[in-house]
């Protein structure tokens, strides 16, 4: 490292940092870094209000695991920001980092040096992968992760639906013969749990890329698990499913989460289609109704936001059928932890 570098991060303190014990004062600190690494990669997208900011860092999302933060301070002020997850169930062999730098101050070594603080919490437990999830594709990010030895393992592209712009008549897709809607929210009805856990687990072959990340071999216990993980945290999980109505089976799902501290915006998560009743629209039928249902019920949401993996052609299709709007291509990358350990050794 050059000594300009060096010298520049002498001054720099790294730690950890909690969310529900800061002040205010870092609070505000925390989201400027935040704010102005999100208006760099992308800048088509509303930042949340400071409050939705703090309410969403004091409770992050399950799915990924419990989450860890750290935070580079420079004169007692927050410069830049690191965390940690560590997936459990399928996904104990991996850890997911994020590092954080504002556009001002990077190419001085500190997102390598956040990245080199927080690797050993990241591997204590004996993970072998570290990720990075949600890097925008041939941005900073990527190439900078290119440079210490990660490599892309999947694209996914991240669609908007615009609820203003778009003609609600798209939505009006109808259910094929021979199978019928049902909806609910928050608690899937008893006599369906079992077929949904199964129809879940049909998203096992969506595409994944070379990813090494497992997805989740849903049970009715997990289902029940989620709800009520989802209910802890404010989350509105709100499902719609076609039923075969000659079997009892659940066809296709789709879910949408709905985040109290987020009243303008709904996260349209897994669609699943089961293998052998594909083709016949389902995937279309059960997300117009969701869609249908979701602006009737909830007038103030604006915005509708969805990941596809990019080579998931059928989706993309469905989602634009819609009218989702590509507006970022995003990627995983992966790397041993053995092989990050050496590459930051050598800097
Ligand atoms: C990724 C990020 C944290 C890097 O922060 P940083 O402080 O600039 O990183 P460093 O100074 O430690 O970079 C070290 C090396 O990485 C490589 N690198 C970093 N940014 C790069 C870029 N934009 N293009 C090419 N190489 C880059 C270079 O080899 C650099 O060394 P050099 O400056 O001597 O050439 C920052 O760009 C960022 O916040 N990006 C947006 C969020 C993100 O995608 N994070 C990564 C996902 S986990």
């Amino acid at each position: 490292m050059g000594e300009d570098k060096s010298s520049a991060l002498m001054a720099v303190e790294i730690g950890p940092f909690d969310p529900s014990s800061a002040s205010d004062a870092e609070l505000a600190e925390s989201y400027a870094v935040m704010s102005a690494v999100m208006t760099e990669d992308h800048p088509d997208q509303a930042l949340p209000p400071l409050e939705e900011y703090v309410a969403l860092i004091r409770r992050p999302l399950t799915e990924l695991g419990p989450m860890r933060r750290w935070v580079a301070r420079e004169a007692g002020r927050i410069i830049a920001a690191a965390s940690v997850s560590l997936p459990e169930n399928e996904n104990r062999h991996l850890t997911i980092v994020r590092v954080i730098v504002p556009p001002e101050r990077r190419r001085r070594g500190l997102g390598t040096a956040l990245l080199r603080a927080v690797l050993p919490a990241a591997v204590a437990d004996g993970r072998t992968v570290v990720m990075g999830s949600g890097v925008k594709a041939d941005a900073s990010g990527e190439l900078w992760a290119r440079g210490l030895g990660f490599v892309r393992t999947l694209a996914y592209v991240r669609q908007f639906l615009t609820i203003a712009d778009v003609d609600p008549a798209l939505w009006e897709r109808p259910v094929a013969d021979g199978f019928r809607l049902e909806r609910w929210t928050g608690a899937a009805p008893e006599a369906l749990l079992e077929e949904y856990a199964r129809a879940r687990t049909a998203m096992l072959d969506a595409p994944r890329g070379e990813s090494v990340v497992e997805f989740e071999d849903w049970t009715p216990e997990r289902v029940r698990e989620h709800e009520a993980d989802c209910r802890a945290r404010d989350i509105e999980n709100r499902v719609v499913v076609a039923v075969h109505e000659d079997s009892g089976r659940v066809a296709a799902v789709t879910e949408v989460d709905l985040w109290a501290s987020q009243p303008g915006e709904a996260a349209q998560r897994d669609t699943v289609v089961a293998a052998d009743f594909r083709g016949r629209g389902l995937g279309l039928a059960v997300k117009g109704a969701m869609l249908r249902r979701l602006t009737a019920d909830r007038p103030a949401i604006g915005l509708v936001w969805t990941h596809t993996a990019q080579d998931n052609d059928h989706m993309i299709r469905i989602n634009h059928a819609l009218g989702y709007v590509t507006t970022a291509v995003m990627t995983y990358v992966e790397v041993g932890a053995d092989e990050l350990a050496k590459r930051l050794e050598a800097r």
